[in-house]
């Protein structure tokens, strides 16, 4: 998505060859409209593939998650992440290990708005070493609802995220895609095709 490359070029900052902080858009501050042509983005890509529901990880992916629910007219689901396991019958559980901030959580779902009938897209904010949107594949075919895709705003094309994904039999569309970061060095690889770009 052009606009979002453009947007990473003027207003994101390589801390280092591993990390891209897009603080002033997408994790601290967050651009509304921005989001709302990135929820047009995604609907207009996934828009025959049935959705029911999308579902995102909590917190920075719920933006541009209900930017893209609304678009497609459907529910958004956002899993929670708990320090420590909860015993309750009426949740889905999967532990998720996070390399980029060194910790471990539980990603939890409820049972009560996922069902075998949904065909569910994922949204996430960045995809790194594709952890977290594994352990949201995990819970959904705990649910046995059906995986449609995985939508993600920056794919850090130089680590294992998306062949993870891929090997799970999951399509992965991402709207932009990082091939190297470097001080004052950020490189694009072509974001995936069938692109809507949205209006302006
Ligand atoms: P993975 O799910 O692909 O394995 O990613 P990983 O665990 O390594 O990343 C964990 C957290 O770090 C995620 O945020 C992810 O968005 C964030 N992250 C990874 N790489 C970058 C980066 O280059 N820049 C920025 N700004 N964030 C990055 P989170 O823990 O879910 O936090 P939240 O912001 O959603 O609350």
């Amino acid at each position: 998505m052009k606009l979002l490359e453009e947007k990473i070029r003027a207003e994101g900052k390589a801390v280092n060859e591993h990390i891209l902080k897009v603080d002033s858009f997408i994790n601290h501050q967050v651009d509304a409209f921005f989001m709302m042509q990135i929820g047009e983005a995604f609907a207009g890509h996934f828009r025959d593939k049935g959705i029911t529901k999308v579902v995102t990880i909590e917190s920075s992916g719920i933006a541009p998650a209900v930017m893209t629910a609304l678009a497609l007219n459907v529910p958004l689901i956002i899993l929670k992440k708990q320090s420590s396991k909860i015993l309750n019958d009426d949740l889905y559980q999967t532990a998720v290990t996070s390399f980029t901030k060194g910790c471990e959580y539980e990603l939890t779902m409820s049972k009560h708005f996922i069902s075998k009938e949904d065909h569910v897209l994922i949204i996430d904010d960045f995809l790194a070493n594709g952890e977290a949107a594994t352990g949201a594949i995990r819970l959904l075919r705990l649910a046995n609802a059906t995986v449609a895709g995985v939508g993600i705003l920056i794919e850090k094309s130089f680590q294992p995220g998306r062949d993870k994904l891929i090997e799970q039999g999951v399509e992965v569309f991402s709207l932009a895609r990082i091939k190297r970061l470097g001080k004052n060095l950020i490189e694009f690889l072509p974001a995936d095709s069938k692109m809507t770009e949205p209006r302006n």
